[in-house]
C-alpha cells in the first residue's frame, strides 16, 4: 500500500468524467492496489471520501469512511438511482485544502454500485453518507463541489500548526 499524490484544485483532471471499471478488472491487483492505495490516501489526510480522480486515475472508483463501525465502504461505478429531499451541509474536499462552504445536498439518496468483491449492491444513506456519495458522485463527473456552493459562505480555514 502506498499514499499516492492528490490533485489539487487548477488541476484539469479533476473537471474530467471518470470511466466505468469493466467487471472482469475489479479482481486485478491494479485495481485492487489502486483501492487500497485510494484508502490509505483518504486516512492519510484524514478525509471522509475519496474518488479516483483526485489521485489521478479516471476510473468511477469511490471510497468513503465515516469513522464509524461500518469501516471503509468502496464504491465501483456507483450510481445515484433516487435522491429525497435537501440538506445545507458545511463541506470541504482533499482537493481543495482548508476551504469550506455551505452547500445543498439530498437529504437521502439510493445508490447502487460494485463492491471490491464484484458484488453489486445498493445503499439507501441519509445525512453524512448522503452528503459523501453525493459529493463523490459528482467528482467521477468531473465536478466539483465549490462550483455549486452557496455564494458567499466560502471559508479559508487556516491549517492547525502541528
Ligand atoms: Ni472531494
Amino acid at each position: 500500500m502506498a499514499i499516492r499524490n492528490l490533485r489539487y484544485q487548477g488541476d484539469d483532471i479533476l473537471k474530467k468524467k471518470s470511466k466505468e471499471v469493466p467487471e472482469e478488472e475489479i479482481s486485478t491487483e491494479k485495481i485492487q492496489t489502486l483501492i487500497d492505495d485510494m484508502i490509505e490516501t483518504m486516512h492519510k489526510y484524514n478525509g471522509v471520501g475519496l474518488a479516483a480522480v483526485q489521485v489521478g486515475v479516471l476510473k468511477r472508483i469511490v471510497v468513503i469512511d465515516l469513522y464509524d463501525d461500518k469501516g471503509p465502504i468502496v464504491l465501483i461505478n456507483p450510481v445515484i438511482i433516487k435522491t429525497k429531499g435537501e440538506q445545507e451541509v458545511e463541506e470541504g474536499c482533499l482537493s481543495f485544502p482548508n476551504e469550506f462552504a455551505k452547500i445543498i445536498r439530498p437529504a437521502e439518496v439510493v445508490a447502487e454500485y460494485t463492491d471490491r468483491e464484484g458484488k453489486r449492491m445498493q445503499v439507501k444513506a441519509k445525512e453524512l453518507l448522503a452528503q459523501a456519495i453525493s459529493h463523490e458522485v459528482d467528482h467521477l463527473n468531473g465536478e466539483v463541489f465549490i462550483d455549486k456552493i452557496i455564494p458567499g459562505t466560502l471559508e479559508y480555514v487556516e491549517p492547525e500548526e502541528n
